[in-house]
């Protein structure tokens, strides 16, 4: 069922546990987060980015993870992921999407301010929840890009929060985005001053490659949703090279998209174990 992005994160702060937000471009992306989640019978988030709405089309995307979401067993939030562009934020209200996050992380904290102000001004009002990013977290995801990591200063969370009323609010702490070239090293002290202070859900992104043990210590430091991307990619296209490697002579595209779709669905079974979040749905 299609939930509000307020109402998922409300359980997990509630019962301690962070739900799983995975990306999708695709239907067989999508089918595998959905049956992943309902095989452990898990709530779940799935998010598009910009570039990822670019790519399917506006439309088309709220059509799949729509009827994805009400087809599914399990409660399911439609989240924009990194939305920079207000336009964004006003299409995606308009077309069905439960849960926005506005990324002005790369501005200056009043910049930042004010323009999370504007989107949670409109969003509120039609009961929309909206996460906000404080800090740089490092790597790339689509568009957006950095080099170095910031991490969250606890006051200026606290500040952040009483300035802006977001819903919920990504931290840095040591994560980055996209695959990782050294060890990860997670502050979770932090994330448990910054939990102590403003008791709201939590978000840690750039998890892809975080050791499962660590995700869920984070979990248990304070954190409320945990994103999920690159691992589903990599997994995707492993499945595909193998599949194309074994069987160079067949051009049926639905028997090279099966075994991905396993894959896929493999991680986000993983991932669900860590965010502690099976049988909450
Ligand atoms: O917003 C999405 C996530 O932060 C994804 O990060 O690609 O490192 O898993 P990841
Ligand atoms: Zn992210």
């Amino acid at each position: 069922m299609l939930v509000s992005g307020k109402e998922i994160l409300r359980d997990a702060l509630e019962k301690k546990y962070a739900v799983p937000a995975f990306n999708f471009t695709n239907m067989e992306n999508l089918q595998a987060i959905i049956d992943g989640a309902e095989e452990m019978n898990s709530p779940v988030i799935i998010q598009t980015t910009q570039g990822a709405i670019e790519y399917a089309g506006f439309e088309y995307l709220a059509d799949l993870g729509k009827g994805a979401a009400k087809r599914a067993k399990v409660p399911v939030a439609l989240h924009l992921d990194h939305g920079t562009d207000l336009g964004y934020h006003l299409k995606a209200i308009r077309l069905g999407w439960t849960s926005l996050m506005i990324d002005a992380s790369k501005c200056d904290f009043e910049t930042n301010v004010n323009i999370v102000r504007q989107v949670v001004k409109i969003a509120h009002v039609l009961d929309i929840s909206v996460e906000a990013e404080l800090g740089v977290i490092g790597g790339k995801e689509d568009d957006i890009e950095s080099d170095i990591s910031i991490y969250t200063e606890v006051h200026d969370a606290v500040k952040f929060y009483n300035e802006t009323n977001c819903d919920s609010l990504a931290i840095a702490v040591g994560t980055a985005h996209g695959i990782y070239k050294g060890e990860v090293k997670i502050d979770f002290d932090r994330i448990r001053e910054i939990k102590q202070e403003i008791n709201i859900p939590l978000v840690l992104h750039g998890s892809s490659g975080v050791p499962e043990d660590m995700l869920g210590k984070a979990v248990e430091s304070g954190i409320n949703k945990i994103n999920f991307d690159t691992e589903l990619k990599l997994a995707n296209l492993k499945a595909m090279r193998k599949f194309i490697e074994e069987n160079p002579n067949i051009y049926d595209i639905r028997k090279v998209f099966k075994p991905c779709r396993i894959a896929m669905k493999e991680v986000v079974i993983k991932k669900i174990k860590a965010c502690k979040s099976y049988n909450k749905a």
